[in-house]
């Protein structure tokens, strides 16, 4: 079972009723999502793996989690973000996977939804600024997605592009902060690793407006700004393209982004966090490398210096 209770876990990690209550669906879900998974991925040989890596997470109430957002597309003002976000039309949508791969194309989302059921993944999230919180996502293995489009050997990155969408974004139409569209990227390593999904809802349901949907990235190990919301583009490229946040600032957010508490942002420590949810009197979470998944991925990482590495 993914989800256990623990006498020893801090008062701020344990959940509303209002969540608690749900938990019921979500294990549900569980089940059935296993069940799912193991078929489908036994067809695409694909090792199985269970994601949820900690059983004792216990999910951020769904209501922080969807109130307080970052989606510079809309404001900078997290507070802000669902309310402007739900005139933004998410219905019809493709994506376009498109160079280095042998079977190019666009894909109705529901053709993509309908080829790679959904499982459910509890995982810890950790932005850049220095909060986190524990979603259950629903998803699929990017890796299934990759595999299918098949990666010709000369793809070594995977490029990820945000939709471009003036007319519903403010901060699009004024030009402001960042260059548009939002673009990520990823090693094609860290892409087909099995921790990485494209998420499509939370919390048993479809993903909000304002949390990414109806397609978005999440890899878990990687500070926020790495798992890219309302993807429109997926290319396999040969070389490392630029993304949003290291071209605004590379100084400030490297391409890998690995959560590393050893190394600071140039304006914080990076060595302890505040988990939503949890109140002035208690202490901050310590923030630990990899966001907890390092048995899963350091290995990727093995020839880098982590005491300078972002
Ligand atoms: N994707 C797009 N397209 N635009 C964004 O501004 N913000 C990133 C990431 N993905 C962002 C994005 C950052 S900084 C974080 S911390 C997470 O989304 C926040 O996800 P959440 O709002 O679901 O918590």
């Amino acid at each position: 079972m993914y989800i256990k209770t623990d006498k020893t876990l801090p008062a701020s990690e344990i959940t509303d009723p209002a969540i608690f209550s749900r938990r019921r669906q979500i294990i549900k879900t569980l089940i059935a999502g296993a069940a799912t998974f193991a078929t489908t991925s036994a067809i695409a040989k694909e090792q199985a793996f269970s994601g949820n890596t900690a059983a004792n997470l216990l999910p951020t109430p769904a209501e922080l989690v969807e109130n307080y957002n970052n989606y510079y597309e809309f404001s900078v003002d997290k507070a802000k973000i669902k309310t402007l976000a739900q005139a933004f039309n998410t219905d019809p949508w493709s994506v376009e996977v498109t160079g280095e791969v042998e079977k190019p194309g666009r894909f109705a989302l529901d053709s993509i939804l309908s080829r790679f059921p959904s499982e459910e993944r509890i995982y810890r999230f950790r932005c850049v600024e220095a909060w986190s919180m524990v979603v259950p996502w629903q998803g699929f293995e990017l890796r299934r997605l990759l595999n299918w489009v098949k990666p010709l050997s000369s793809a070594k990155f995977v490029k990820f592009t945000s939709v471009l969408s003036p007319e519903a974004m403010p901060m699009q139409k004024a030009n402001a902060v960042l260059s548009w569209p939002y673009v990520e990227a990823l090693r094609l390593d860290e892409a087909m690793h099995a921790l990485t999904i494209l998420a499509t809802g939370i919390y048993g349901e479809p993903l909000p407006k304002q949390n990414g949907a109806p397609l978005r990235l999440v890899v878990p190990w990687k500070y926020g700004f790495k798992s890219i919301k309302a993807i429109v583009k997926i290319e396999l490229l040969s070389h490392a393209p630029r993304t949003s946040w290291n071209l605004y600032a590379p100084e400030q957010y490297g391409f890998y982004a690995n959560v590393n508490p050893l190394v600071p942002h140039p304006r914080w420590s990076q060595s302890s966090e505040h988990l939503l949810g949890s109140d002035l009197f208690t202490p901050r979470r310590q923030t630990e490398a990899f966001n907890g998944y390092g048995e899963h991925v350091a290995a990727m990482y093995s020839g880098m210096d982590l005491r300078h590495f972002y």
